[in-house]
């Protein structure tokens, strides 16, 4: 079959002309994607794209993986959709499958359609359970695009609502790179856990909600005791955690879930994006005690639909048997200790943080200034170089790393060949005072 496509250029006009402002893209010169497989893109003209960035963390199967997609068209051309209003069976395989491989005893699920729907819904049971209406969040997370969401969102580049929410406080990231108390670890004692009791202690307060790494945030990765100092504190006030996996789920950190890194069990676990490799699909996940709060009736239109539910499950199956978790914490050491061995050649890099195939990379020049122009020049380079990575952090200067999790070594040596020439183009240009 031969497809006209019409091309970047055409898309760009009509993207002018029909979408709202708001929808942003990268690269100067944007290729038009046509065609996915695995690891790999293609454009319109057949050009291949190593996949580093995975449609932001999301394509953890790979790309149009051919056993999910097979049970995905199966279903879809025997049932499509009902609603909860009557009984099908994919979202109940599903949702039995999630409580075996969620943390501690979360085990009842509500699913629904993105991740800003599951922080939302999270949010509102953490209010019914706890009887309690404020929130905490931190600076440089990301949590959706929804009126709430937006508003426990911390990254101002997320944040544009003209009219924002009370009832909602910030604490700092656990960013110790650029630690908001000008202090180190570890002899921080962890302040920007421990100044959470400052917030929560005389207030009305229902849940703390974060990422256990922050992705858009610049992949900010806390200290291992981060999570158990927090807990603590929250446990004293009869706060819930609600950790947002919608980036870090599903395997991407070497671990189903990346919290499991820091040894302790969130009341109410949100995740999206690659819990079902590329169709949309969100969940909200808790306890017994805490679902049984939340008895009024609840519905999301296509929330787990029979064929999103089904292509969780396939996404799911593929993970665990192609044994991607391990093959996550495996290739994600491989890379970052290749860009930590980079980091001491090229003063661009000034910190490499992440754990798994989710890593970042901070760029600066002298005295830590965000090299902005350089990452730009970086990404440019790699696409050219058939790369696609991406760009994250508050000061949008941290070179982002989530691959689809079927990657191979070969591939991490092509990427880090690639970066190795870009960042030695870099030099030179500094010497030449190009940039
Ligand atoms: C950590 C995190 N939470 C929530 C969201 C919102 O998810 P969605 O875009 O599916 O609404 C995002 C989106 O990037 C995210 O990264």
């Amino acid at each position: 079959m031969t497809i006209n496509y019409i091309g970047p250029d055409a898309i760009l006009q009509k993207k002018q002309e029909y979408l709202i402002p708001c929808v942003y893209h990268f690269y100067k010169k944007p290729m038009q994607i046509v065609r996915g497989e695995m690891q790999y893109l293609y454009d319109h003209k057949g050009k291949q794209y190593l996949d580093f960035y995975g449609g932001v963390s999301v394509m953890n199967a790979g790309h149009c993986n051919p056993e999910i997609i097979e049970k995905v068209c199966e279903q879809i051309r025997t049932l499509q959709h009902t609603t909860t209003i009557y009984l099908t069976q994919p979202i109940m395989d599903l949702a039995e499958r999630l409580a075996h491989i969620s943390p501690g005893k979360l085990k009842r699920s509500f699913f629904c359609a993105s991740g800003s729907e599951a922080n939302e819904g999270a949010a509102l049971l953490a209010q019914l359970f706890t009887k309690k209406h404020k929130f905490v969040a931190v600076h440089e997370g990301l949590h959706g695009r929804t009126k709430l969401t937006m508003n426990l969102t911390g990254l101002p580049m997320w944040r544009t609502d003209p009219h924002p929410l009370g009832d909602i406080i910030h604490i700092p990231a656990a960013y110790c790179y650029r630690c908001a108390f000008g202090l180190s670890y570890p002899l921080c004692n962890l302040q920007c856990a421990t100044c959470i009791e400052d917030v929560v202690k005389d207030s009305d307060f229902a849940a703390f909600i974060v990422e256990p790494i922050q992705g858009n945030g610049g992949i900010i990765t806390p200290p291992l005791e981060y999570f158990k100092v927090i807990c603590e504190i929250l446990k004293k006030y009869q706060v819930l955690l609600i950790t947002d996996e919608v980036q870090t789920g599903f395997g991407r950190t070497g671990e189903m879930f990346a919290i499991k890194h820091w040894g302790v069990i969130p009341d109410i676990m949100t995740v999206a994006k690659a819990l079902s490799n590329g169709t949309p699909m969100g969940a909200f996940i808790t306890n017994d005690e805490i679902a049984l709060s939340y008895t009024r009736p609840g519905a999301s239109t296509t929330g787990g639909n029979p064929v999103s539910a089904t292509a969780a499950l396939a996404a799911i199956d593929a993970i665990e048997k192609y044994q991607l978790v391990q093959r996550a914490k495996e290739l994600g050491n491989y890379l970052k200790d290749k860009l930590l061995e980079m980091k001491q050649r090229y003063r661009l890099i000034g910190d490499v943080r992440g754990i798994g195939l989710m890593l970042g990379a901070e760029l600066v020049k002298e005295n830590k200034v965000p090299a902005t122009e350089e990452i730009d020049y970086v990404l440019e380079e790699l696409k050219e170089h058939g790369v696609l990575a991406g760009k994250t952090g508050v000061l949008r200067n941290v070179l982002t790393f989530q691959p689809p999790l079927v990657i191979t070594r070969d591939d991490i040596d092509r990427v880090i060949e690639i970066l190795n020439d870009i960042f030695l183009s870099i030099k030179m240009k500094w010497k030449t005072r190009a940039f």
